[in-house]
């Protein structure tokens, strides 16, 4: 697959596109042993060798990150407030032109994936696409046993919120003997919408983790806020969710 020269190595955190149409005037990058100046230049990173003052540049083409998102942070690139998930990450991601898969409550811990992936993201938080979501929700009330099946059927058949908007049937366990402990698989990503579920059968969520989304699991070696790449086996299940 070929990239533009100057988008290749803005992902690859080398400044901004017009940070390295400057680079590229010093004429200090080489692409296959001749020095490059044009940005449009077309790379395949599998193929071609580049250097830039003369130290051979390694490239990533596509970041896919596992972050443990702890609570207290937006999930979006940017905040006029607060800090955001991408504040988490250090160099050389902290420099690239990354975004996360969906978003979760600035409340909310839990399995992010944070990637230049634009196809995959796309496909992985379209509505038509109904990827589960697997969420950990620890309750304000203690529930019983008949309270817990009668969550679980309301589930089953579809939660419909106060503004009528009926959620798809997701499924609802509780979490061995908690009493309070359930997780729940949702296909959707209504805003706030485990809390609103929840709600509707007359509780309330005190805290929430999102454990894992599609075939990809929370690693529970990650504390909050901490992060790793993604192995390629887990890329690929990934991807496997994608048509
Ligand atoms: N549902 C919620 O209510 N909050 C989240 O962060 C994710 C799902």
């Amino acid at each position: 697959m070929k990239f533009r020269l100057d988008k290749i190595l803005s992902d690859n955190g080398l400044g901004s596109r017009k940070d390295i149409k400057r680079l590229l005037r010093e004429r200090v990058v080489t692409v296959n042993g001749r020095v490059c100046d044009d940005p449009g230049t077309q790379i395949d990173p599998d193929a071609d060798a580049l250097t830039l003052r003369g130290e051979p540049l390694a490239l990533m083409t596509s970041v896919y990150l596992m972050l443990n998102k702890p609570a207290g942070t937006v999930t979006s690139t940017a905040d006029p407030e607060h800090r955001t998930v991408m504040d988490l990450l250090d160099e050389p991601y902290s420099a690239m032109d990354l975004f996360p898969i969906g978003r979760l409550d600035y409340d909310t811990e839990g399995l992010l994936v944070i990637t230049n992936d634009g196809p995959l993201t796309h496909w992985l938080t379209s509505p038509r696409t109904g990827v589960d979501k697997t969420y950990y929700a620890r309750l304000r009330d203690a529930v019983n046993d008949a309270e817990s099946i009668r969550y679980a059927a309301a589930f089953a058949a579809g939660i419909t919120f106060k503004d009528g908007f009926q959620c798809l049937p997701a499924r609802l366990t509780r979490v061995g003997a908690e009493e309070n402990g359930f997780f729940v698989t949702i296909q959707e990503g209504k805003y706030h919408q485990v809390k609103k579920m929840f709600k509707v059968v007359g509780n309330e969520v005190s805290y929430l983790r999102r454990t894992a989304m599609g075939s990809l699991s929370l690693d529970e070696n990650l504390v909050p806020g901490d992060y790793r790449p993604l192995t390629p086996a887990e890329i690929a299940e990934l991807r496997a969710t994608s048509p």
